[in-house]
């Protein structure tokens, strides 16, 4: 066995980032945190930051919109895992500024193995209406420019964040399950895939080093996390004890929701259209050409079942 990899996270402070740094600094990798100087002074990031020293995680001071501090820190590491999100505070969009990283990785030159900030649907392979469609085709052409530079790496399909999307079953307004009545967009009948952001964190920097990984997409596809609705309500129902009443939403009339709703409603429910209606975390097989399947090549993780999951709000 080789030496571990020197990771670099960038987006470490943000809400999936934390996990990935933790998943790395707890299996031994040396790991690196750029982190905005803005952010220092912000007393809940200041707190999570130095929860990262005290893992030892060391600290680089940059920003996407900086070239020459992110080739620095890319020099002093083997691998470039990306965890920005969709918006900045400021206004800037951290997943297109992406593009500048593949800048600076190819003037670094030195980078084995560089995972985009993805973390959701196999975006090149959904069936989303806008706005969810923009956001894929922009993860889509990062893909691409990825390839066509010849930079070694690994997409993270995770498919859904439980913590983000488990406790709401489709109804983004919900912050746990429905004790009354459930709204089951579609006919409730697709699969969708729901894994722990620490098991996130645990497969990704898994696959860091190894070479099954190379060049593929990484899905997270646990078995027993894929629940539709029906299923996920049912499950529910057992937990509970109690019958809910189910009132199905067809297709058009999500559309007209999805329409009709102010942003940030617009943008969960068009991804939740294409998660529940369309079953794009599901809808295809895994061809070896270009994915593998995380709990099979990991076996030896005890991830958090969705039945687990669910006891919290019991
Ligand atoms: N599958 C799902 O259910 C799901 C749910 C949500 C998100 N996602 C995906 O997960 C990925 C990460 O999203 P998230 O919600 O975890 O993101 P987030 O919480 O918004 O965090 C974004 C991170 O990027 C950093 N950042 C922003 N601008 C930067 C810049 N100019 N230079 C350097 N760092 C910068 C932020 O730093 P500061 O701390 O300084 O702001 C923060 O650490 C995205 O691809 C998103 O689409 C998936």
């Amino acid at each position: 066995m080789g030496e571990k990899s020197k990771i670099l996270i960038i987006g470490g402070t943000g809400y999936i980032g934390k996990f990935v740094v933790e998943a790395s600094a707890k299996s031994g990798h040396p790991t690196f945190a750029l982190v905005r100087e803005i952010t220092v002074s912000d007393p809940v990031k200041a707190k999570l930051i130095d929860s990262f020293k005290n893992s030892g995680v060391t600290l680089l001071h940059g920003d996407l919109n900086n070239h020459e501090s992110l080739v620095k820190a890319i020099k002093q590491v083997d691998v470039v895992i990306s965890t920005t999100g969709k918006t900045s505070t400021d206004g800037s969009s951290p997943l297109l500024d992406q593009f500048k990283l593949i800048a600076a990785i190819k003037e670094a030159g030195n980078i084995k193995r560089f995972f985009p900030s993805e973390f959701g649907n196999d975006v090149d392979r959904v069936n989303a209406v806008e706005p969810a469609k923009t956001a894929y085709a922009m993860k889509a052409q990062l893909r691409r420019a990825i390839e066509a530079e010849g930079i070694p790496y690994t997409f993270v399909s995770s498919n859904y964040f439980a913590g983000y999307n488990l406790p709401h079953f489709g109804q983004p307004e919900l912050s746990a399950p429905p004790r009354e009545k459930a709204i089951i967009l579609g006919d409730g009948n697709p699969k969708a895939v729901f894994v722990a952001e620490h098991d996130i964190g645990t497969y990704t920097i898994k696959a860091v080093d190894d070479p099954r990984t190379l060049n593929k997409i990484l899905y997270m596809r646990p078995p027993k996390n894929m629940y539709s609705l029906n299923g996920l309500v049912s499950l529910w129902e057992k937990k509970i004890g109690k019958t809910l009443k189910r009132i199905y939403v067809p297709e058009d009339q999500v559309l007209k929701q999805i329409q009709e709703s102010p942003i940030p409603i617009k943008i969960t429910l068009a991804i939740c259209h294409s998660v529940y209606v369309m079953g794009d975390q599901t809808n295809f097989e895994i061809e070896p050409s270009f994915g593998v399947e995380a709990s099979e090549l990991y076996p030896d993780v005890k991830y958090t079942t969705v039945d687990e999951y669910l006891d919290q709000f019991v």
